[in-house]
């Protein structure tokens, strides 16, 4: 007698343990549960698991508790109903148990969509055929632009400026220029990188190179979109005249120095890049005019 409530208790123990290890993600393998344990409640979440998800406790890590407490639930007669256990939803954190490993999720814990919680699940669903349901080898375009613009609207707004990339068009993707798992370094420091890969025509290095493009496209132009010609962040010549004073400068008109360096008269207030057009770089002009 004593022998089995000892073994009652540690089977007891032993259940109690496996409840507590399931709600923290991962940390125990509970045996694999799938689908067919709850579809009775569940039809339409029991068939719509991707493939590679097959296990629902894999996600929802105390789905087995969950199930159980229900069917208890429904057995037990009158009013004192075994209290229910709510399945979790998965958090980032039992995704990675599987996907830290993946190249692209490594950092995901200094990604900006983690730092501002957002988690896996408001982009990836697995059962719903919704924007936020992602195989996403499959949804490329106009899908993952769509998911973005539902958190990022004010970017979206601003493909539809006289200037864009053509993202409305199905012509760029915003996953083209940003990976929404990486960090802000990794989605954005190569910029510049990421900017030649596609226009690279404009790719150095030049025998004469202008500072502010090597050090990023986005000192001159808006990633997005802008009410100026080219994606230009401000209209010309103000753009230039950020950085270049136009007084004092061979462009002067008259002769206010009086030094006997020629002058070129006119260039004031004009588009700089009518006669400066090589603006990226020049192979043969040290004041980048072609
Ligand atoms: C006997 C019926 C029953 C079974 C079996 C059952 N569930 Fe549920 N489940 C429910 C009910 C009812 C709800 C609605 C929320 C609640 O009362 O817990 C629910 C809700 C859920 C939710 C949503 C929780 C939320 O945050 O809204 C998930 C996820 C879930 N169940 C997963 C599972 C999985 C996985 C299984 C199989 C291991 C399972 N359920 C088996 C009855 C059941
Ligand atoms: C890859 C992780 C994953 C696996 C595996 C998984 N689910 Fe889910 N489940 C989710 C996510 C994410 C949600 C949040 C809703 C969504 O799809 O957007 C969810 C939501 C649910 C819901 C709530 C639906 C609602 O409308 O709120 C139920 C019920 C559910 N899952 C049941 C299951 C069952 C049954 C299985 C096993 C066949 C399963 N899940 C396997 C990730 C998973
Ligand atoms: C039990 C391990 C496991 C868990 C937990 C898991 N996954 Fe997966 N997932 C896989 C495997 C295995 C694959 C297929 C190989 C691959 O693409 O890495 C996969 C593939 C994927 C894919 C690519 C699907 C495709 O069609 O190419 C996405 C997206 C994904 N998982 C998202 C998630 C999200 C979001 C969660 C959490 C809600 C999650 N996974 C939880 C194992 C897991
Ligand atoms: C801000 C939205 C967002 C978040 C948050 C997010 N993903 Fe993704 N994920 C995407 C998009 C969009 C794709 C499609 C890939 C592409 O086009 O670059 C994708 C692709 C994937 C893929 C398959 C393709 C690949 O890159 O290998 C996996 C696996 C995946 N995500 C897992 C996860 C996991 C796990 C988490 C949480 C740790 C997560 N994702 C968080 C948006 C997101
Ligand atoms: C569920 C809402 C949500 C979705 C969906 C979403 N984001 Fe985000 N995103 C955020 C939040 C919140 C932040 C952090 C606050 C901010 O800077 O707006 C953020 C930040 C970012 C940043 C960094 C901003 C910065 O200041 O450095 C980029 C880039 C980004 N998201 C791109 C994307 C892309 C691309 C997608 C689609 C694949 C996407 N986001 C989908 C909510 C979302
Ligand atoms: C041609 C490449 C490119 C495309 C396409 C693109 N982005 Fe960006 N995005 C950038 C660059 C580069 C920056 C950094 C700008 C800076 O440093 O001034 C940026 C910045 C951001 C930021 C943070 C700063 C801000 O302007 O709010 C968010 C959020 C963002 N992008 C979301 C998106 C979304 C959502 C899409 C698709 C609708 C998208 N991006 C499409 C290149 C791109
Ligand atoms: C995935 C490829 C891709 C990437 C990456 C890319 N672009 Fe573009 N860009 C395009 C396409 C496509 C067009 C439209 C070409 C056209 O209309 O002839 C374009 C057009 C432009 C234009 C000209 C707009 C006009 O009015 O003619 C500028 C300027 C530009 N991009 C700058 C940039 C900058 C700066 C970056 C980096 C932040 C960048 N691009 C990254 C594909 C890309
Ligand atoms: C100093 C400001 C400045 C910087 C920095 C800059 N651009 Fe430009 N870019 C311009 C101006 C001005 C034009 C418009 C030329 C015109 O009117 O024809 C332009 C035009 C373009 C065009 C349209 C086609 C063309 O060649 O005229 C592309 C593409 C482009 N830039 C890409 C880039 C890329 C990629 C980078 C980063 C490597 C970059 N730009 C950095 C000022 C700049
Ligand atoms: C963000 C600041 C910045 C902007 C904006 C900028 N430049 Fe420059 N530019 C520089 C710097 C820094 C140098 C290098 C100055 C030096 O070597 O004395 C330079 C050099 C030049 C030179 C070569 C100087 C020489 O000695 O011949 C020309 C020409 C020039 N810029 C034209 C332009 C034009 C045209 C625009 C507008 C499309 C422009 N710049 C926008 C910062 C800028
Ligand atoms: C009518 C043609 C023309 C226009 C328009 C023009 N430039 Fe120039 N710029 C030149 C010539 C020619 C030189 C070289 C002068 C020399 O060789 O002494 C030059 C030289 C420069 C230099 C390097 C020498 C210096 O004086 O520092 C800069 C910087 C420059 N221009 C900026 C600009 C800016 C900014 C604008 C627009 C406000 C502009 N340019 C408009 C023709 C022009």
């Amino acid at each position: 007698m004593r022998r089995l409530a000892v073994l009652l208790a540690v089977i007891l123990g032993g259940a109690l343990h496996a409840g507590a290890w399931a709600a923290a993600p991962m940390a125990a393998k509970a045996a694999p549960i799938k689908g067919d344990q709850c579809v009775e409640c569940h039809k339409t979440e029991a068939k719509t698991s991707h493939a590679f998800h097959g296990e629902c406790n894999s996600c929802h890590v105390n789905a087995g508790d969950h199930a159980k407490a229900h069917e208890a639930r429904e057995k037990a007669k009158g009013p004192n109903k075994p209290p229910k256990v709510i399945a979790t939803k998965p958090e980032s954190a039992e995704c990675l148990a599987c996907h830290e490993s993946d190249k692209r999720r490594m950092h995901f814990s200094i990604a900006e969509h983690n730092k501002a919680g957002v988690q896996c699940r408001d982009c990836h669903g697995n059962h719903t055929p919704k924007v936020k349901t992602l195989n996403a080898g499959m949804e490329k375009g106009g899908k993952t632009t769509a998911l973005c613009a539902t958190c990022h609207q004010d970017v979206l707004a601003k493909f539809s400026m006289t200037s864009h990339h053509p993202v409305k068009e199905g012509g760029a993707t915003c996953t083209g220029c940003h990976d929404p798992h990486a960090s802000k370094q990794a989605t954005l420091g190569a910029a510049t990188a990421q900017c030649t890969s596609c226009h690279q025509a404009v790719r150095g290095p030049h025998v004469f190179e202008h500072a502010p493009v090597v050090e990023g496209c986005t000192n001159c132009h808006d990633p997005h979109g802008a009410p100026n010609r080219r994606l230009l962040s401000v209209a010309q010549p103000m753009q230039c005249l950020q950085c270049h004073a136009i007084a004092g400068n061979r462009h002067a008109l008259g002769g206010a120095n009086n030094d006997n360096v020629s002058r070129v008269s006119g260039a004031v207030l004009r588009d700089c890049v009518s006669c400066h057009s090589a603006v990226h770089g020049s192979s043969t002009d040290q004041h980048l005019r072609f």
